[in-house]
């Protein structure tokens, strides 16, 4: 796995997903640990499971970040949801997943940045995280980012409070994406041209 970023200790630029991903997507998840698996979800989930929770990512409702390395893998992994509930217009819901070997490095926070400031274009007024007690590394990445913690010991829960929308903000957003989809395309062109060095090597 090639580290671009904390060498270089440049910010990793976060894109935007599209159903155009989804095997990325599955890839990512199926690499991380089971322990890391069940933090995400909150319990032990199959392998089939996974493949179903793919097969059903909403690209046009929910919104999927990623931050990917040279060779366009997906390293650190986000979903936003907005799901059809009482309370979806105004909280939007937020899972996270960085890949073991490249935990602590900031990847966590970036996504999480990322998707707060796409929740507060899309209107939503708080962005919410659930997750499960034992899971020191999200409650400290809340605080960190000025979370406010819900202490309901069955199912914790962490909220950011997100402004209204700008045209300044929504203009970092574009400017944001724009960066991004230009690097990943890079990165994929690259990484099928390596792909193809080695099949036809
Ligand atoms: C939670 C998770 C996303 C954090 O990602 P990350 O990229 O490692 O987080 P960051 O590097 O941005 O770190 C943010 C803060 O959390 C702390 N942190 C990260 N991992 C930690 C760990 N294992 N134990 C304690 N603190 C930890 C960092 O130290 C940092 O705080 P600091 O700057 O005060 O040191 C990652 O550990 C993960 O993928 N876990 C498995 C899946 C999961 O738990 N998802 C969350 C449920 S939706």
């Amino acid at each position: 796995m090639h580290n671009t970023f904390a060498s270089a200790g440049e910010e990793p630029l976060v894109a935007q997903l599209g159903a155009h991903h989804r095997n990325r997507v599955l890839k990512h998840l199926r690499s991380l640990s089971l322990h890391d698996l069940r933090l995400r979800f909150g319990y032990a989930i199959t392998d089939e499971a996974l493949q179903r929770y793919v097969r059903r990512l909403h690209f046009s409702r929910d919104a999927l970040f990623g931050i990917f390395d040279e060779a366009a893998q997906i390293v650190a992994l986000g979903h936003l949801g907005f799901d059809q509930g009482a309370r979806a217009k105004t909280t939007a819901e937020f899972g996270v997943s960085v890949l073991p070997q490249m935990q602590r490095q900031g990847f966590g926070t970036r996504l999480l940045q990322r998707a707060a400031m796409h929740a507060r274009n899309r209107g939503a007024t708080q962005l919410m995280m659930t997750y499960v007690a034992e899971n020191d590394a999200l409650r400290r990445m809340a605080l960190r980012a000025g979370m406010k913690l819900a202490h309901d010991h069955h199912e914790p829960r962490a909220f950011l409070n997100l402004q209204p929308p700008t045209a300044a903000s929504l203009m970092d957003e574009t400017f944001s994406e724009m960066l991004a989809a230009i690097d990943l395309g890079f990165r994929v062109a690259n990484a099928d041209v390596a792909t193809h060095r080695i099949t036809s090597a």
